[in-house]
């Protein structure tokens, strides 16, 4: 109807101008006159006239604007946390240009929220390795030589002294324990040590052993070479689900599962517990999400419904020449 990129002022000015410019065109073309002292005739066509006027202005008025109404309740549900969703630029009509600059706008919101939360989770990562570093090398070497001057003092003690030495040691070597857990968990060592499958048999194992449900694992003996940060998402991703399963779900068994099909990874972490609400989320699935989405990955959260557990999966695309060389 208007050229595209005209403002919507103008479009609504002229909307008005053109109803205005037709009724003025009826008064003055047509035998329509008015008296000083209208007659009830004259008012009936007045009034007929304005109808007219009204609702052909209300109709042209409506086809500009109902895109914008539809544009507002789209904007409403627009989520950051849930990227990829954009508004349907062929159907907006003359808020095209409208919805263009705001899907534009959506694109570079998206890539900057990826961008900082990349660069937040690898801050996270460093900060991590440091903390571990510094437990292991300063925590832990003081409380090992404590434990040695403990052992040095027993054998020299009076019998009283040395059961007091013996509880003494007991409670440094379960604090060196602790540190050593601690350490392990900031930096997973198995991860570059044994290898991802090592590592996530690990992870199941602590969380069956700290009275945690029992882990079923369903894991391939060996996966195929991936980049560190895939594996290290991998890992992190199990982490938070079978801690979030402890720590939420009163389930009694999880499935945990890796397995390859041919162009992706998928890894599932399934419990047996109370659910999950839609759309619950915090720093830790938020976190997941991002995780997966900074090594191109897809991850749901999900319930099944009547009490039926929560489902975390995460789907991994796996380059072909990278799946030919698992086991090998
Ligand atoms: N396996 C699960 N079973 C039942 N509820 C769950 C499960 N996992 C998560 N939830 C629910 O989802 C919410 C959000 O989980 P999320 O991991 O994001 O945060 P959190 O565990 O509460 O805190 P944190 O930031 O320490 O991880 C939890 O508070 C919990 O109510
Ligand atoms: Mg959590």
């Amino acid at each position: 109807m208007f050229h595209l990129s005209m403002p919507l002022f103008w479009r609504v000015c002229l909307i008005n101008g053109a109803v205005f410019l037709l009724g003025t065109l009826a008064l003055a073309l047509s035998p329509a006159t008015v008296s000083a002292q209208p007659l009830l005739s004259e008012l009936v066509v007045l009034l007929l006239g304005l109808t007219v006027i009204v609702l052909v202005n209300g109709a042209l008025l409506r086809a500009v604007l109902r895109p914008l109404d539809r544009l507002t309740t789209v904007m409403a549900r627009i989520d950051l946390r849930y990227p990829g969703l954009r508004l349907d630029e062929a159907g907006s009509g003359p808020a095209r240009e409208l919805v263009r600059g705001f899907n534009a706008m959506l694109e570079r919101l998206e890539v900057e929220r990826s961008t900082s939360t990349t660069r937040a989770l690898q801050a996270q990562e460093a900060e991590r390795q440091r903390i571990a570093q510094e437990l292991h090398d300063e925590v832990g070497q003081s409380l090992t030589a404590v434990l040695l001057g403990l052992r040095y003092f027993m054998d020299t003690a009076p019998e009283p002294v040395r059961a007091e030495l013996d509880a003494l040691r007991d409670t440094t070597r379960t604090s060196l324990e602790e540190v050593r857990r601690i350490s392990q968990r900031l930096r997973p060592g198995d991860l570059t040590d044994l290898g991802l499958v090592s590592a996530l048999a690990g992870l199941a194992r602590d969380t069956s052993a700290r009275n945690g449900p029992h882990v079923r694992r369903r894991l391939p003996s060996s996966v195929p070479d991936l980049p560190p940060e895939t594996e290290l998402v991998i890992y992190r991703v199990v982490q938070e689900a079978l801690t979030n399963v402890v720590r939420h779900a009163r389930a009694t068994t999880v499935d945990l599962d890796l397995s390859l099909s041919d162009d992706a990874l998928v890894l599932r972490v399934a419990d047996n517990g109370v659910g999950i609400r839609a759309g619950a989320m915090g720093a830790g699935i938020q976190g997941m999400l991002e995780r997966a989405r900074m090594v191109g990955g897809d991850l749901s959260v999900r319930s099944h419904g009547g009490g039926g557990g929560t489902e975390v999966r995460l789907r991994l695309p796996v380059p072909a020449p990278v799946l030919g060389r698992a086991g090998s």
